[in-house]
């Protein structure tokens, strides 16, 4: 600093003049009558500077700084942000790990007592759920028309946790074994029905939750009853409330999956929908489904485990699936 304050001295030589109230020479610089005083710099000041000076050498030296030929100096304490990510990454994993062991190890009933549990699960399927499910079901789970409300209490296949688990790991009309199965015929499309008669039962699927069945049909309600109770009762029950065991949905509620107006359900009727809900086992780790299990279930509408207490979905031989539901 005082080399360079000296040069300034050298350079200002002939102009040099003392202010002559400070008493401090000026630098020779002057705007508007403005002078500057040549004071010398704070001692602090440059001792920060020169800290800063050290410091940046450090820095070169030990992190990787400067770029070279074929890459950049890479530093002597082996710091790379590729090792950070992977620290880090290490670190979220040994987290979770002290959870995952103990959720694997657990029940769903002890997870739901258990608050970190179940704090756990619920993080994690909420997370996932977004992930992979909310395409077709909605981020909130509100469902769209063909693709289930998964909020509300009314179920096609059972809200238990057990049955919501056996959903999603199997899936519904997938290709294995232990999928949901079941279908309804196309009774227009088969040739099953004729026209006049599904106009009739699609009347008295109306009458069943009291809604106006809109115009079309003959409004013959002991027509339409007859044909529900030979063509339609076996899955979707005498009451029309549904049975699980299928997967059809209850006829009563005024919940519509695929539409409620008359020309929606004409069309269910006549060439049936069959949704399709893909299997999770192989795509999502075990624990990632037992997550979105509780986290279904305590969405809303989730459902004490049955009497019998099965575990899964008892199998079914072929005999007991009424016969126009089975197909290969
Ligand atoms: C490609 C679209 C699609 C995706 C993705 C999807 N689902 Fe589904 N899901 C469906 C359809 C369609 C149904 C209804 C099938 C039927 O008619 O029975 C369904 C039904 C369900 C049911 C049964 C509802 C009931 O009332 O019994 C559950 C539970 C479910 N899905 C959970 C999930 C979860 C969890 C995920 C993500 C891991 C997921 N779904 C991803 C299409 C999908
Ligand atoms: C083999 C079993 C089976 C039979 C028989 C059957 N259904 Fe279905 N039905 C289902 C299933 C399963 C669904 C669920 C929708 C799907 O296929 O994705 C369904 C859905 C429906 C729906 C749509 C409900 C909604 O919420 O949108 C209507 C309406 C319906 N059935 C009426 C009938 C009528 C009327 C008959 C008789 C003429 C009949 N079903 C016979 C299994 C059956």
């Amino acid at each position: 600093m005082s080399d360079h304050q000296n040069d300034n001295q050298d350079q200002n030589t002939d102009k040099k003049e003392v202010d002559a109230h400070s008493g401090v020479e000026t630098t020779g610089h002057e705007w508007d009558g403005i002078k500057e005083l040549n004071n010398p710099l704070p001692r602090w000041w440059l001792w920060v500077f020169y800290v800063c000076i050290l410091w940046s050498v450090w820095y070169w030296v030990v992190y990787p700084a400067w770029p070279v030929a074929g890459g950049h100096t890479k530093g002597t304490g082996g710091y790379t942000q590729f090792k950070e990510l992977e620290d880090s990454q290490n670190e979220i994993v040994a987290r979770q790990k002290v959870y995952l062991d103990r959720f694997e190890q657990a029940s769903f009933q002890e997870i739901l007592d258990d608050p970190e549990l179940y704090a756990f699960a619920m993080a994690g399927g909420s997370a996932m759920f977004k992930d992979n499910c909310a395409t077709c079901h909605g981020t909130g789970a509100q469902g769209f028309k063909g693709y289930p409300n998964l909020n509300d209490d009314d179920w096609l296949w059972g809200g238990a946790l057990s049955d919501i688990h056996q959903t999603i790991q199997y899936g519904i009309r997938e290709d294995n074994l232990d999928t949901r199965l079941s279908q309804m015929p196309a009774f227009g499309k088969e040739g099953m029905l004729k026209n006049t008669e599904i106009e009739a039962v699609v009347d008295y699927v109306f009458s069943l939750s009291s809604q106006a069945a809109g115009h079309g049909g003959d409004h013959d309600l002991a027509k339409g009853q007859t044909i529900f109770a030979e063509q339609c009762a076996s899955c979707h029950g005498l009451d029309g409330k549904g049975d699980r065991e299928f997967g059809a949905p209850n006829l009563t509620d005024k919940i519509w999956l695929y539409g409620g107006d008359r020309a929606s359900v004409f069309e269910t009727v006549y060439s049936a929908r069959s949704g399709m809900m893909p299997a999770w086992k192989d795509r999502l780790d075990k624990n990632t489904i037992r997550q979105l299990t509780i986290y279904l279930h305590q969405l809303g509408g989730g459902e004490e485990e049955r009497e019998d207490g099965q575990e899964e979905t008892v199998e079914r031989p072929v005999e007991d699936i009424p016969d126009a539901t089975y197909s290969e």
